[in-house]
């Protein structure tokens, strides 16, 4: 398998409205980040991930971009920026740009221009379709609720915004779109950027026919109908070409709605599209059938089957991204771990042992290094996320679900689980802020905080902190094979990863009881090592005795 750095590396995703405040007006900032590189250079990462910092009016936390090439003024300047960029350079780490180009803002001035009039020279930089019977064209909803089309009525037609009303979708059949993308990229490539992360890529060309899908419970198709389109290949083939060949960038494809054979090809090795994918079917794996709305805990037999389906199906042709956590999910220790207290650490350590040890590169997203958890938000006002409020409003007004029942899931499931500031210290508000933040701090930061934690040796930060270094340090971990073991054991997930005389054993308790592990056929207790575990006192033995939320790694030569 060829060797490649962005095949080696940790990446710590850095949500920059929730992470550090430096000027105290509640929103995190660039400076903030500036403030803590020292914080992650410890932790040992190699990449940042920004999610947006562009100007926007923040309809859906700059996710809606009204000018590409300016900073949200919440987040500082394009001095900030540089600064940010110069000294995490210094320290050796990267930073990869969030490229949200599936949709612009509706601010944007070339969605200004183009809702004006059916022959404004900016009109097909936009998906603009007459109605269909006197209604939307077609059923396909938005992800944020509703119709994913918008009536206009200046011109009488409809455009299509797959996310928010202000979110309209770019129209990537017009081949200025696509010149206009290719010079922002390359503008900020030039300017030192390592690369990007691309917003659902996998939906940016549309069916010409716009075909109707099938309704989920609000009535209206997925906003993943059109996903993997006609041109998507020949368009991040068209983008290899005038951006990205001749440098050396990582780029990885948040692919919704992508299948093993389609990720094989925005992936694949010869390099002609993307480096790796982010896939999201274990995000669904407690989904109730296409609702993700539910509270309903995952059979771990599925993780594990939809885990090996991606590490086996894109071995030696394409790679992988590992992730259980991102600005868009709940916190994985509440999910699929045990955030009750007495477990919390052991879980969080056991879902990143999991993780880390697989092939593909790991991502962190900001505060999984602490076993931050799901929040307690008391009702549908301490919300912030579109997704959320318009989910509970049009869900529980069409009566699919009580306000009980919504409140349960939201807690369980809300983006904002993710998005509540990160824990520095146990001072007010967490460290993050010393004004007010704009979302609530989750209450246990007096318990859970990086101050603490780096204090602390068996915290989980040193825990993560020696998994990544451990990564730098064995090959296998990066390249070896995958092969999973057990596959019909409901609360052991069990693995082996081999390459040239090397391999391990990874042995990982998703549950509370005590179990009993008897070492496969090959492996001799007399000749493993225990390369990292979450108990101090774990043994290779033929027969093991796993605790609860129990993870060890053996480690051995053929
Ligand atoms: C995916 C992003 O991760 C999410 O946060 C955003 O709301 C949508 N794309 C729309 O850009």
């Amino acid at each position: 398998m060829e060797k490649a750095w962005w095949k080696e590396s940790v990446v710590y995703q850095i949500y920059p409205r929730s992470f550090k405040d430096s000027n105290g007006d509640g929103i995190g900032d660039l400076n903030g980040i500036t403030e803590k590189l020292d914080y992650l250079k410890e932790l040992g990462i190699d990449v940042i991930w920004l999610s947006p910092v562009y100007q926007s009016p923040n309809d859906d936390n700059g996710y809606d971009i009204s000018d590409y090439r300016k900073i949200m003024t919440e987040f500082g300047t394009m001095e900030d920026f540089d600064r940010m960029l110069a000294a995490a350079h210094d320290r050796g780490i990267k930073i990869v740009m969030d490229l949200v180009v599936n949709h612009t803002s509706d601010e944007h001035p070339w969605f200004v221009e183009s809702r004006k009039s059916k022959d404004n020279p900016y009109r097909d930089y936009y998906i603009w379709r007459p109605a269909k019977d006197g209604k939307e064209p077609n059923n396909w909803g938005s992800c944020f609720s509703g119709s994913a089309w918008k009536y206009d009525p200046e011109t009488e037609m409809y455009f299509l915004h797959l996310f928010s009303k202000k979110q309209p979708d770019l129209n990537w059949d017009n081949p200025k779109v696509r010149d206009e993308v290719y010079d922002m990229m390359n503008w900020w490539l030039d300017k030192g950027v390592d690369g990007f992360r691309m917003d659902v890529i996998s939906l940016i060309s549309k069916d010409p026919d716009f075909p109707d899908g099938k309704p989920g419970i609000n009535g209206y198709a997925s906003f993943n109908e059109p996903a993997n389109g006609p041109h998507v290949h020949e368009y991040l083939q068209e983008m290899r070409r005038r951006v990205l060949d001749g440098r050396d960038t990582l780029t990885v494809g948040e692919c919704s709605g992508v299948t093993l054979e389609e990720a094989k090809k925005y992936a694949r090795n010869d390099g002609r599209e993307l480096n790796m994918v982010f896939q999201f079917e274990h995000m669904d794996v407690d989904a109730d059938g296409s609702n993700k709305w539910s509270d309903k805990k995952m059979d771990l037999r599925d993780l594990k089957e939809i885990m090996t389906k991606w590490e086996k199906g894109l071995e030696d042709t394409a790679w992988n991204s590992l992730f259980w956590e991102n600005h868009d999910q709940p916190r994985s220790v509440s999910r699929f771990g045990n955030d009750d207290g007495k477990y919390r650490e052991k879980s969080a350590k056991m879902l990143a042992t999991c993780l880390h040890m697989m092939q593909g590169t790991p991502y962190v997203y900001q505060g999984e290094e602490l076993g931050m958890t799901n929040v307690p938000f008391r009702d549908i006002s301490d919300f912030r996320d579109l997704d959320s409020i318009n989910a509970y409003h049009e869900l529980v007004g069409q009566g699919v679900f009580t306000e009980e029942e919504m409140m349960r899931y939201l807690r369980y499931k809300s983006r904002d689980n993710a998005r509540t500031p990160f824990q520095w210290d146990d001072s007010e508000n967490a460290g993050f802020t010393t004004g007010t933040p704009w979302i609530m701090v989750n209450p246990n930061y007096t318990e859970i905080n990086a101050a603490e934690q780096m204090g602390r040796a068996d915290s989980v930060f040193n825990y993560y902190k020696e998994l990544i270094r451990l990564r730098k340090t064995n090959d296998v971990i990066v390249y070896g094979t995958y092969e999973l073991l057990l596959p019909d054991d409901k609360e052991l997930y069990v693995y082996e990863r081999r390459l040239g005389e090397k391999k391990l054993l990874v042995i990982c308790n998703f549950y509370g009881n005590n179990r009993k592990f008897t070492l496969p056929e090959g492996w001799d207790s007399d000749r493993l090592s225990v390369m990292i575990g979450n108990y101090s006192d774990a043994q290779p033995a033929a027969e093991m005795d796993i605790r609860p939320y129990e993870a060890v790694v053996l480690e051995a030569e053929d």
